[in-house]
This record gives structure tokens, sequence and C-alpha cells, in this order.
């Protein structure tokens, strides 16, 4: 049985840095530490632009989270996104290998999971992701866990999600330079899915939209696993840009705005648009007037969100999605809060809504309750689920980091868990 484990999270986003420690036990992920939302630096929609500042930034948040924490932290669990994510339907197939009782082994697993890898994908490419969706063993669809079955074939459908080689292998080097290993790159729509995503909703088929900065994230479920997943490189940057042309505002004084906006419909939530006719006082900013009217900057603000929704709505439609997702749309990210944001999805995707804030952890919970965690959050229950599979990696128990020594075989299981 595994013991306490000290996992790490960073979610590299273009916005923030959040990094989150948590204490991991058989039934209980405790969070001992955060570093608030350090800002993003050399990052650009999900990519490393600047190497120096990356680190500078990454090297501040591991810092402040490992002082609240009182740990130090020698590896994390690293999100990853930018429009170079991909995905792909994979199938996979191997006779099981005889033995005296013919059951269907770990190793049979691993093998016909590392057989669906065998995809052509040019060398720019990487795997982050081998996700098995459904076992088949001699013609019997719809299993989850093989295991100790009974069988002679065993197949396997997975879903494969893989990136660019270079954005992947800067990011990894921006965390190592720190000192820090990455145990696993994760998809940052995977990780916020971990956090937000109910099992229900999973089952009977969702869409999870993370809206940071400078991207769109969005992975779709279908039957417990995932199905499709797609970055658009536009966020919540654009939306403040937007009002910074329409009100000839500074972009700081933008953002000002859209948050004030946004924060006071959440205080009178339920009546997000009702007072829309009240003028809104701007008189502390650098503005040519004092006073502008709630429908104009909900108009600005409304214009970007709806793009937003019908790419979003385009890429349901080029997945084959359109009327399989019946639990709707779960929204996430730091851009979720903003003002008319669940509206806006209803009406482009005529889905049911909600937002989605991080769930099933304890401790410092009022640090990461705001849907801008989830993806960080997210990162520490994926290896908090890959670190209690136990059977499928162990942990360097020093170190805290996973052991890249693991057999060959082992090594390619490391995403067979979500
Ligand atoms: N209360 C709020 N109302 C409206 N927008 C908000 C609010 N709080 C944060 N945001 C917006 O959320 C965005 C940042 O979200 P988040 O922290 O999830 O981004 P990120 O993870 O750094 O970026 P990305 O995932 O795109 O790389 C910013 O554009 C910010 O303006
Ligand atoms: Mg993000």
């Amino acid at each position: 049985m595994p013991k306490e484990k000290i996992i790490t999270g960073i979610d590299i986003g273009s916005t923030k840095i959040g990094t989150t420690v948590a204490c991991v036990s058989d039934n209980k992920v405790s969070i001992i530490g955060v570093s608030g939302n350090i800002p993003s630096k050399g990052i650009n929609k999900g990519n490393v632009v600047d190497i120096d500042s990356a680190v500078e930034a990454i090297s501040q948040s591991i810092e402040k989270a490992e002082r609240m924490a009182g740990v130090s932290i020698s590896s994390a669990f690293v999100t990853i996104n930018g429009s170079h994510i991909e995905n792909l339907n994979s199938h996979g197939v191997v006779a099981v290998s005889p033995n005296e009782t013919s059951e269907i082994s770990k190793e049979d697993v691993a093998r016909v999971i590392e057989a669906a890898q065998a995809i052509s994908l040019p060398s720019t490419r990487e795997i982050i992701h081998v996700i098995p969706r459904d076992f088949v063993v001699d013609s019997q669809e719809g299993i989850k866990d093989p295991v100790g079955m009974s069988g002679v074939r065993l197949e396997v459908e997975t879903n494969v999600i893989h990136g660019s080689a270079t954005a992947m292998r800067n990011i990894t080097k921006c965390v190592n330079q720190v000192g820090v290993d990455v145990n696993e790159l994760v998809y940052t729509g995977l990780a916020s899915s971990y956090a937000v995503l109910t099992d229900t909703e999973k089952e009977l088929g969702t869409l999870l939209v993370d809206i940071g900065g400078g991207t769109t994230s969005v992975i779709a479920f279908l039957e417990g696993s995932p199905i499709h997943s797609v970055v658009l490189p536009i966020g919540g940057k654009l939306i403040t840009s937007d009002l910074a042309i329409g009100l000839r505002s500074r972009l700081e004084d933008s953002e000002k705005i859209k948050l004030r906006l946004s924060n006071e419909a959440m205080i009178s939530r339920g009546s997000q648009n009702d007072n829309q006719e009240e003028d809104f006082d701007v008189s502390e900013f650098d503005l040519e007037i004092e006073r502008i009217p709630r429908s104009m900057l909900h108009k600005i603000l409304s214009a970007r969100l709806e793009e937003i929704f019908r790419l979003v709505a385009l890429e349901v439609t080029k997945a084959g999605l359109n009327g399989k997702l019946p639990a709707g749309i779960v929204i996430t990210g730091g851009a979720a809060l903003t003002v008319g944001i669940e509206k806006s999805a209803k009406v482009n995707l005529k889905m049911p809504v909600r937002i989605g804030t991080p769930k099933g952890v304890t401790g410092l919970i009022d640090e990461i309750k705001g849907p801008d965690s989830s993806a960080g959050v997210g990162a520490i229950l994926y290896g908090s689920k890959l670190y209690r599979g136990g059977n499928l990696l162990s942990f360097d128990d020093k170190r805290g980091s996973i052991k890249i020594g693991l057999s060959k075989l082992f090594g390619k299981l490391k995403s067979f868990l979500p």
C-alpha cells in the first residue's frame, strides 16, 4: 500500500504560473502549499518564447509554494498546452501470453497499449498521453479493466494526445533549470478534467473548456474517457484588449474594469445582466469619460465570448460530437468568471452549461477554489491517481519523483489511468 507522498503540480499558463503542493495518502489529497498566481513571463499562448524569463517566473512560483509547504520540491507534474496539441484515436491488438490460468496480465495490457502507440507521427511530434478508452477481449466490448479476465485476444481503443516535441522539450527544460524534475507533462485540458468533472458527466458525455489568458483548452469525454482534444489560441487577454480598443484605455485599466465588472456581477449572482441599465463608474481610470453604460461594456465582452464559443462549437461538429454530449459544457480557467459567459456558451453551443471549480482536495482549499486553479489542482490529482495505482508506477522515495528506470514496458504505461 502506498504511504503518504508529496506531489506537486505546476500550471504553466500564459497569465500565471501556479505551483500547488499536496500531501497525498490513500484516501486524501491535502493541499499544503500554493504559490498563488505568480505572473507568467516568457510564455505566450502556452509556448515558451523566452527561456530566461520563463525560468525566472517558474522559479519564483516554486519558491513561494516551497516556503508555504515547508518542503523542497524536487519533481512535479507540469501542465502543457498550446495549439500544437492534437489527438487521434488508435487501436491496438495482441495475443494474450499463454500462462497456466489463461488470464490477462498487466503485462498483456501494457503490450496492447504499446501496440496502440504504433502510429506514424512525424519526428517533430511526441506522444503526451495514451489513454485506453475501451478494451475488447475475444470480441467482448466495453471492458474497462481486463486484468484477470480469461481470453486469447486482447484489443484496446485509445485516445492518443500528442504535441510538438520542441514545445514539450522547452517546457521541460525551463522546469529542469530550476532544479525540478518533470514527473510527467499533463495536457492542461486533461489536468483540469481531473479537478472539475464528475464521473457522471464523463460517462454521459461532456465538454470541458478551460479558458485561460492566451488559450482555450478543450477536451471532450464520452463513456468515461477522453475522445477529442484541441487548444484554441484565444482567451481572456483578447477580451481585455477588446475593451482597451473599445474604451481607448490602457490594457492594465481594461483588465481592472473587466475584473470589477465581472466580480460585481458575481456578487449580485443570478442577475448577471440585470443592472445593465446602470452606468459603470470609471472615474478612477484615465479615460475621456467618467461613466459608461454597462450595456456597452457587456456588448464588447460578449462579442469575443461569442467568437470563442463559435470556434468551440465548430470543433464539436468537426469531431462528430454534435448531440453526443448530453452532460453539456463545463467552463473553467480564469476567464470562466467573465460576466455573461454562461449565457454566451448556452446560446452558441445550445447545451447545458456550468462553471467548474476544483474539487476533490482538502487542506488549504481557500487558496485554490477559483476556476483559474483547476489545471494546477488537476495535475496533482492526476499524479495522485498514478501514485495510488502503485502497481504501475513506483516513486523514488528519497526525491519524490517517478523512477525513470522502470522497466521499459511499464514506462510506456505512464498515462494508463485517466
Ligand atoms: N474575475 C474575473 N473575471 C473575468 N476574467 C478573469 C477573472 N479572473 C481572471 N480572469 C481572466 O482569466 C485569464 C487568466 O486565466 P488563467 O489564470 O486560467 O490563465 P492561464 O492559465 O495563465 O493561461 P493559459 O491557460 O491560456 O495559458 C486572464 O485573461 C484574466 O483576465
Ligand atoms: Mg491555463
